[in-house]
């Protein structure tokens, strides 16, 4: 991968984010209902997060549950809810050993309290963690996101706390989950399909896009490291004109 100038580390992306999809296609393929699907995707995660820090990333947002995937059976919610609780016990320890920060994002009202209190303690247990920031969105929706943010913005001009004069773009995002994380540098999406589905709406607005045709239960760290090494290829202008 080709160095960054100004450091030591590869020129890769520092922050990935995710679309894992995919996972009920790759479970129709095999003949078995979609939860197969979800479980063999959530496998995969352990992997592409302990890969990151090879190359270079040091923030990895993943999309597990949208405000949209409650439109599905009731069986697959049930069955995907089920699942979180599961990986968050199960895989609690080895990400803290691993030295993964754990943060989660979405919405936490129509969640199960068991579910919330796992997610709290997650986060709790790995908070001193600083080798790869893995953050999980779980009922997000990039539209809701930016509404909560709106409502909480609106309610500290009500109170006085804040001018709206004074609402910019440096603003907003102090409003939105991600707070403190920095913006993507690259998308992925898996399964083939090339949209983006509501994620992370504000934060993606100059993100770079790689809609690649592995279905999610596929995807391997290798295929992260060629992703990256690709990224570090582009030419990101922001707007500007290179001289
Ligand atoms: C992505 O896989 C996982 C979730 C949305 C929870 P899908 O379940 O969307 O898989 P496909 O798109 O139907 O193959
Ligand atoms: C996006 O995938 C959400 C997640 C990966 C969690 P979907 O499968 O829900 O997206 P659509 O319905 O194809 O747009
Ligand atoms: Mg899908």
């Amino acid at each position: 991968m080709p160095k960054d100038p100004h450091s030591d580390l590869p020129a890769g992306p520092r922050h990935v984010a995710i679309i894992m999809d995919g996972n009920g296609r790759w479970a129709q393929a095999r003949g078995r209902p979609r939860l197969f699907g979800h479980h063999a995707g959530a496998k995969r995660v352990r992997e592409v997060v302990e890969a990151c820090p090879d190359y270079g990333v040091k923030y990895l947002t993943i999309f597990a549950f949208s405000t949209e995937n409650w439109k599905r059976t009731q069986v697959e919610v049930a069955g995907l809810m089920s699942l979180f609780r599961r990986y968050i016990s199960k895989e609690a320890r080895a990400l803290d050993e691993e030295g993964v920060r754990v943060r989660f994002i979405g919405d936490r009202v129509r969640l199960d309290p068991k579910l919330i209190k796992l997610m709290d303690n997650l986060e709790e247990l790995t908070k001193t963690n600083e080798k790869v920031h893995l953050t999980i969105a779980l009922n997000y929706g990039g539209r809701d996101e930016v509404a909560r943010a709106t409502k909480r913005l609106a309610q500290d001009v009500a109170d006085g706390k804040l001018r709206p004069e004074d609402v910019d773009e440096e603003t907003l995002p102090k409003y939105l989950d991600t707070q403190v994380l920095p913006d993507p540098d690259l998308v992925i999406r898996t399964s083939g399909e090339a949209r983006i589905s509501n994620f992370l709406l504000w934060q993606s607005a100059y993100s770079e896009y790689e809609f690649i045709d592995t279905l999610w239960p596929d995807f391997t760290a290798e295929e992260l490291g060629r992703l990256c090494q690709g990224f570090g290829n582009r030419d990101r202008r922001f707007g500007a004109v290179k001289i």
